[in-house]
């Protein structure tokens, strides 16, 4: 086995390649459906509400998910545009959806009497996605799972249990591509968990795997939760459709709280700004259903993907501070020598529109399409002429106009009033 330092420089030094199609896929939706699924309220129903086990166990008998649940996630999923998917295959609750030796507690054992992880894989597969498998490290099923913090046995036969799962996913299912850990609790090191022996050993099961910072090792990218931070490595935004729960809400209830594809696109721009991903949760309802309140915002980021999608997957460079900031409504990502303005609103003023900052003249502004748009540089001020009053993208109203440069350009936002940028080093010439 690897000491910590070889491990970490084995996996720095096969990394670019592991995750050259995660950096580029951006988008991604996050699947949380599971036995908690069936009371809707909130995926930790059973410790906040402190369900005993034996109470909480039944409702492994009326667990239903229709046929085809799997198949309805990776279809929207596709329409939306995300690139892959991450599916809870054992949550806190410690049930498992596949079929586990391992754990008897399963989907295949009770319920629906199937291998809803399977049926995920195939449906993933179908539609093209790259696809994981969300992985509690807390459970509050097995007997020893509180008691590993204080017991040496229980910890050994806890943390075996934990090897065995995550065998067991990345053995009877193919190729996986990300392996999602949670909550390492109660154990608070790595080594309380036996992480660098067992990740060392999976990824020799799976060595294209990605695994993310949640088995209390780094590994290969960081997980803000329901907040869009930037990292100085490899990040992924988790976020649920609500601000309230991973688990399946009330549809009526949860619609005021829920995201519009407006939010997504905001979401989604600050990741592809920063040098992130957004996984985007869905929580499908006690029967696998999508939730309708998530259909039609996915379904409308999808189209709007269709038009606009080369300014947001493949290579793009990370900015920092305000940079490339072309006015005060808009934000934007940046692919080569081209940046994307993101128009947040649309209110050009008699057909013009300023943007500031840039001092390299563009070779070319235009719309999505491929329509060019008249402009004047004025120093370090550009005035985009004649344009059309009627916002031009009518799926979002969030318009990208793209500016194509020969080189790198010259940029630094506000510059009327250098004491704003200190977040960019390059002198004015
Ligand atoms: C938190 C929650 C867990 C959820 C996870 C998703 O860890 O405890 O319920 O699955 O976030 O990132």
């Amino acid at each position: 086995m690897l000491s910590l330092p070889e491990y970490e420089k084995q996996i720095a030094e096969s990394r670019d390649k592991r995750m050259a199609w995660w950096r580029e896929a951006r988008f991604g939706m996050f699947v949380h459906y599971g036995l908690y699924s069936q009371l809707g309220r909130n995926e930790w129903v059973m410790a906040c509400e402190n369900i005993p086990p034996k109470e909480y166990e039944k409702l492994a008998d009326t667990f239903a998910p229709k046929e085809g649940c799997c198949r309805e996630w990776a279809a929207l999923a596709k329409k939306a545009g995300c690139k892959y998917m991450v599916l809870t295959s054992r949550h806190h609750e410690g049930f498992s959806l596949w079929d586990s030796k391992a754990n008897p507690y399963n989907s295949v054992n009770y319920g629906p009497h199937r291998d809803i992880v399977k049926e995920f894989c195939e449906a993933c597969r179908e539609y093209g996605l790259k696809f994981g498998f969300y992985t509690s490290c807390m459970d509050w099923h097995h007997p020893d799972a509180f008691a590993a913090a204080y017991d040496t046995d229980a910890r050994k036969r806890f943390t075996d249990y934990i090897k065995a799962l995550n065998e067991e996913l990345l053995t009877q299912y193919g190729d996986i591509d990300i392996l999602w850990y949670d909550v390492p609790s109660p154990m608070e090191s790595w080594e309380g968990w036996d992480s660098l022996a067992r990740n060392q050993y999976l990824r020799s099961i799976q060595p294209h795997i990605i695994i993310n910072d949640r088995s209390r090792l780094p590994e290969d990218f960081g997980t803000p939760e329901e907040r869009i931070d930037a990292e100085d490595r490899d990040w992924e935004a988790c976020m649920t459709f609500n601000g309230v729960s991973w688990g399946y809400l009330d549809s009526k209830q949860t619609v005021p709280y829920s995201y519009s594809a407006q939010q997504i696109a905001k979401m989604l721009q600050t990741c592809c700004e920063r040098g992130g991903n957004l996984l985007l949760n869905v929580g499908p309802m006690p029967d696998g259903s999508i939730p309708e309140e998530a259909i039609e915002p996915m379904t409308k980021m999808g189209e709007w993907l269709e038009i606009n999608g080369e300014a947001v997957y493949g290579k793009l460079k990370k900015l920092h501070g305000n940079q490339y900031q072309c006015n005060g409504v808009s934000r934007s990502s940046c692919k080569g020598n081209t940046v994307y303005m993101w128009n947040r609103i649309w209110n050009p003023v008699n057909g013009e529109m300023g943007i500031g900052g840039f001092f390299t003249e563009p070779k070319k502004v235009s719309f999505m399409d491929g329509t060019e748009i008249e402009f004047e540089k004025i120093g370090d001020r550009m005035i985009l002429k004649n344009l059309p009053a009627e916002n031009p993208d009518k799926i979002l109203g969030i318009p990208l106009i793209k500016f194509e440069f020969d080189c790198e350009p010259e940029y630094r936002f506000a510059s009327y009033f250098p004491q704003l940028n200190g977040g960019l080093s390059r002198e004015i010439k």
